[in-house]
């Protein structure tokens, strides 16, 4: 294709980017300022603010890191992790497996808890492990595991607040979907990303400390080996007095960041959690009729991203391929063990609307 060629609007159906609010997309043309101009930071405190309100929190330190999701997940560990230390991960699919990956590059000790795919970690087993291991950094569990539909139980880990160890959560598929209460389950840091329920394109994650993280940052032997994601410094700039620059703000996304989290807020945060499991619902009532088979643990099925078995004989690349050239629909292949055997079909931000699951039911109807 002509790289001049009009691009092609989609009906983002996979495990993410979703399709994003209007606002957001709107913001993106927004006038360009400088980082350090009086008005952007007024937008960006605005940002931070709103930031709070879906994060459930009252977190000083609660801020966009330049980078999509993945970037969340190395700013908790190589800001919490010196090499040494020890850490205790919940492994049920592709993420918990991505955090045990990067804190093994921090130079940390991983003690595992792993779970079949498909299942829910049982969260007294991560409790159990801390007290097998009292001098673990942080456990660390990822809410809503984008490679299963599966959601992890996060609130019984409140009870780590007692201890020396602190909670990280990835909340990178969960936040803005489904509840996510940073300061009611204690959690320490939290990140997530805006490409999913928050309905802004990729390429910022959210992210939030609280008090007992900060103190870590403190209290470290030697500063973070990235540069780049160093809290500390990047702290400096978008919470200091000072707003020291450290690096160029991605001016535009976080207009769009802006805008999104307004939308969020404008609709209500327990509205888009409704809207979200409403429309989850109805594609989990209706997918076995079509001859799918639902993968998540029941009780443990996230609304916002469906993992689905193929219907018998059903060829997951020609039907995907049918979608999005006939249909103008994406959904999301199988991760792992699961490819070329499953489906992940998001409802996610702005395109967790009753019409994506009338118009997804309706083409694969046709298909079948
Ligand atoms: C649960 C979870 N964590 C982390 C990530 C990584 O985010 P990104 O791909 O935006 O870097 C993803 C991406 O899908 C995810 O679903």
């Amino acid at each position: 294709m002509p790289s001049s060629a009009p691009l092609t609007d989609r009906l983002l159906l996979g495990p993410g980017p979703s399709n994003p609010y209007p606002e957001a997309v709107a913001a993106l043309g927004r006038p360009m300022l400088g980082h350090l101009d009086p008005e952007f930071l007024e937008l960006l405190d605005e940002t931070m603010a709103r930031l709070r309100q879906v994060f459930r929190t009252s977190n000083a330190l609660t801020l966009p890191i330049s980078g999509t999701g993945s970037a969340g997940m190395e700013a908790c560990f190589v800001n919490l992790l010196e090499p040494g230390d020890k850490v205790i991960v919940g492994v049920n699919g592709v993420f918990g497996e991505r955090m045990c990956d990067v804190a093994q590059r921090c130079g940390a000790e991983v003690i595992r808890v792993d779970e079949a795919w498909g299942r829910a970690l049982d969260p007294q087993r991560l409790v159990d492990a801390q007290a097998q291991h009292r001098d673990a950094r942080f456990v660390a569990v990822v809410h809503a595991e984008t490679s299963t539909g599966v959601e992890n139980d996060v609130a019984p880990l409140a009870a780590l607040a007692s201890t020396d160890t602190l909670l990280v959560v990835d909340a990178v598929t969960s936040l803005g979907g489904i509840p996510v209460e940073v300061d009611g389950w204690k959690i320490d840091a939290c990140y997530s990303g805006t490409q999913k329920c928050l309905g802004v394109a990729p390429g910022l994650a959210p992210l939030t400390f609280g008090e007992r993280a900060v103190a870590r940052l403190r209290n470290r032997s030697r500063p973070p080996q990235s540069w780049y994601l160093d809290l500390g410094l990047i702290g400096a700039y978008v919470g200091g007095s000072t707003r020291r620059y450290h690096h160029t703000a991605p001016i535009s996304m976080i207009y769009a960041l802006h805008a999104g989290l307004g939308a969020v807020l404008a609709e209500g945060l327990e509205a888009a959690w409704q809207r979200h499991q409403q429309v989850g619902n109805r594609l989990h009532a209706a997918l076995p009729n079509l001859g799918f088979r639902l993968i998540a643990q029941s009780g443990h099925r996230l609304p916002q991203l469906t993992s689905t078995w193929l219907p018998e004989g059903a060829d997951d690349a020609a039907l995907r391929k049918a979608l999005l050239e006939q249909y103008g629909i994406e959904v999301g292949g199988g991760l792992g063990e699961f490819a070329g055997k499953a489906w992940r079909i998001g409802l996610m931000g702005h395109s967790a609307r009753d019409r994506s699951v009338t118009t997804l039911l309706g083409a694969l109807g046709e298909l079948l």
